[in-house]
């Protein structure tokens, strides 16, 4: 993305991307909103299919992806499209990508648990250049765009300003398809959770970074994300003054897969430094 338009809510605004293309942002929210009707169809979420251990795809996460490859493709023929539940070999990262969490919470849906979300970013030569995550059960339209700030339904949100453990609320990632890792992770969350205010564990990589970025939550991190997870959530947290690292502390990038530690403008520095980085 090269320049913006527009009043820094992404009303009437246009992403430029770097070849020439223009995004209408108001445009692909209102994709993503309506896909977000899928998430009520019981049945489809019933009809699940095993992808690995703990891991689960239902006829939902299909139908999400499907309409909303079908839309941008039509809006949007040049820009490739990376989604969860496809193959994603031919993606070129030099040029202009969707990436898609059709569902993000696919356990939470199954159990009608209330807590997923659509995540779906733009990226230009490997830069997340804008970012939504729709919690279609609280009708929450999470969007930022790089350089223009994180809203929430409009409203210009922000990072919470705590500083130290002690009031904080921290969300844990248990990454659930990885139990071996269970055996480290946990006395982590121990230790995390005798100095912290309390832990939650949501289930929704993509709203932890979205709680994170309107100041909800302090801070979220989790080990061995996709790009899909936090690629979306990953510019909110940023655009809304927050940090986005990995276990060491560097800035986390763009790779497929990142272990990620997120939140406000300090707290994630502490997690690294006195409980993570020795992971
Ligand atoms: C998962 C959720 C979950 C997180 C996992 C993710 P999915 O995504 O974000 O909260 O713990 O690491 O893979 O499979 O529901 O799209
Ligand atoms: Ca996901
Ligand atoms: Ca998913």
């Amino acid at each position: 993305m090269r320049t913006y338009d527009g009043n820094g809510e992404g009303m009437g605004m246009e992403i430029c991307a770097g070849n020439g293309s223009k995004i209408d942002v108001e445009a692909v929210k209102a994709v993503v909103k309506e896909a977000g009707k899928l998430f009520r169809d019981r049945e489809a979420a019933g009809h699940t299919k095993t992808k690995g251990v703990a891991d689960y795809v239902t006829e939902v996460d299909f139908a999400v992806q499907q309409f909303i490859y079908g839309k941008l493709q039509e809006l949007y023929p040049e820009v490739q499209f990376m989604g969860e539940e496809k193959s994603n070999e031919e993606i070129d990262r030099a040029g202009l990508v969707w990436v898609l969490d059709p569902v993000d919470g696919t356990t939470n849906l199954i159990h009608d648990y209330r807590n997923s979300a659509v995540s779906l970013a733009f990226m230009d030569g490997g830069r997340i250049v804008m970012g939504i995550v729709y919690n279609p059960y609280a009708d929450e339209m999470f969007w930022a765009a790089q350089g223009q700030g994180c809203y929430l339904n409009g409203r210009r949100v922000r990072v919470s300003s705590a500083e130290k453990m002690g009031e904080s609320l921290i969300s844990i990632g248990t990454s659930p398809y990885y139990k071996a890792m269970a055996e480290e992770n946990f006395p982590v969350f121990q230790a995390i959770f005798m100095d912290c205010q309390d832990i939650r564990r949501t289930g929704s990589a993509a709203l932890d970074l979205a709680n994170a970025a309107c100041g909800r939550i302090e801070g979220y991190f989790e080990r061995g994300l996709k790009l899909w997870d936090f690629a979306a959530g990953m510019l909110l947290v940023r655009e809304a003054g927050g940090l986005v690292l990995d276990y060491r502390g560097a800035d986390a990038g763009t790779g497929n897969v990142s272990d990620i530690v997120a939140g406000n403008g300090r707290i994630p520095r502490i997690l690294v430094e006195e409980y993570l980085g020795r992971v």
